[in-house]
């Protein structure tokens, strides 16, 4: 067998390994993970995107000991001449394809895990100060330097009473410059403050893990849609009552019973978690094509040329249920192998498209007019 191949992008170890030894267990500094690397979009359309209502940005600044955090959108910022300030950027792979294509390099780590890309431009000191995150992160450096001090430490202590998380008591175990190139990986809860130097960029990629609280509160919603709990009370043998405020213990015992019937199934949870993962965030939103082919028309094109799901779908399986921006169906053998091909490639050439069942080609034409996937 061929010995898998080491990612470029995690400098000379495998996908494996980085998740066998670093994943969730300790940093890794990757020197010229991506050699050359620059920004993607120049400044000017960062500043842009951080004025849209549907983009969120955070303006975070430290003048004479004071953090202050503005949330977006953001119509003026400072001017690039004046030291320590940063405008963070976040869901950057919603809105521009090479920041997309460059969160789907990290596809090692599965789409339900996977976040968004964030950016952040600072000018020279600036910084967001000593912080964790609950969730693992690669710092990309896109642009000039900046000084990573990281820490190990257990104390995850807050300062009080300021707008954004600060640890109170930082005491940083190493420290690195990353030029552009250069990439930090760090996991969850893992202290860390990075300061510009000079103007300077940075990519986080960033994951998701939803909390279990978070999760239980979305699953009853999810099943008070679903259950199925035939019959009502009834107490044929009620007794005369000379407690008429108690309830009666009947009453609390069938009562219980019942509810206690209802059992969560494997599919429940399957279905909820895919619905759940695949739902477009609040400020997500599809535009169709302007001018949208007919079915027949679509059908020839896309049997042609393909199709390729849009940047802001989120396309997920498990067994044979398909999730697509939050809704699910169950399919059957073939059409599951089509959509398959469809969720791990992002896209299917023209001879999947022209080999797919009716189902699948009504299905690709609503996605196609809602938005959700385009002609290639
Ligand atoms: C930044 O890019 O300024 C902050 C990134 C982080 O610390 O997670
Ligand atoms: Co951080």
């Amino acid at each position: 067998m061929k010995k898998p191949a080491p990612l470029r992008l995690l400098g000379d170890i495998t996908p494996a390994q980085f998740m066998r030894d670093y994943w969730h267990k300790k940093p890794l500094l990757i020197r010229q993970a991506i050699p050359g690397f620059k920004p993607l979009l120049p400044f000017e359309e960062l500043a842009e995107l951080a004025t849209r209502d549907y983009v969120e940005s955070r303006l975070v600044s430290l003048t004479d000991g004071q953090w202050d955090m503005q949330h977006g959108p953001l119509d003026e910022l400072p001017p690039r001449t004046q030291p320590g300030w940063t405008m963070l950027v976040q869901g950057v792979n919603l809105q521009n394809d090479a920041a997309d294509a460059l969160l789907r390099q990290f596809r090692f780590v599965p789409d339900a895990r996977l976040d968004d890309l964030m950016i952040s431009f600072a000018t020279d000191g600036a910084g967001v100060g000593p912080h964790f995150d609950s969730y693992d992160v690669f710092l990309l450096q896109a642009e000039g330097q900046r000084r990573w001090k990281i820490s190990a430490q257990k104390n995850l202590d807050l300062v009080e009473g300021l707008p954004l998380k600060i640890l109170s008591k930082f005491k940083a175990d190493e420290e690195f410059v990353l030029e552009p190139g250069d990439m930090l990986y760090l996991p969850p809860q893992y202290a860390h403050d990075g300061v510009a130097i000079g103007d300077c960029q940075t990519y986080s990629i960033g994951f998701r893990s939803p909390s279990y609280q978070e999760l239980g509160e979305a699953f009853l919603q999810f099943m008070a849609d679903s259950i199925d709990l035939p019959g009502r009370y009834a107490d044929p043998d009620l007794a005369p009552s000379d407690k008429p405020a108690e309830i009666p213990k009947h009453m609390l015992g069938t009562i219980a019973d019942e509810l206690n019937k209802m059992q969560f199934t494997e599919d429940d949870f399957t279905i909820f978690l895919g619905e759940y993962l695949s739902e477009p965030k609040h400020n997500v939103f599809f535009t169709g094509p302007e001018k949208p082919l007919p079915a027949g028309r679509f059908a020839q094109s896309a049997a042609k040329k393909g199709v390729t799901l849009s940047r802001k779908t989120q396309m997920l399986y498990r067994g044979k249920n398909v999730f697509i921006n939050g809704e699910s169906f169950a399919v059957n053998r073939a059409d599951k192998v089509t959509l398959e091909t469809l969720a791990n490639e992002r896209k299917l050439d023209g001879a999947a498209v022209a080999a797919a069942s009716e189902d699948v080609m009504e299905a690709l034409f609503a996605w196609y007019t809602d938005g959700w996937l385009e002609l290639n």
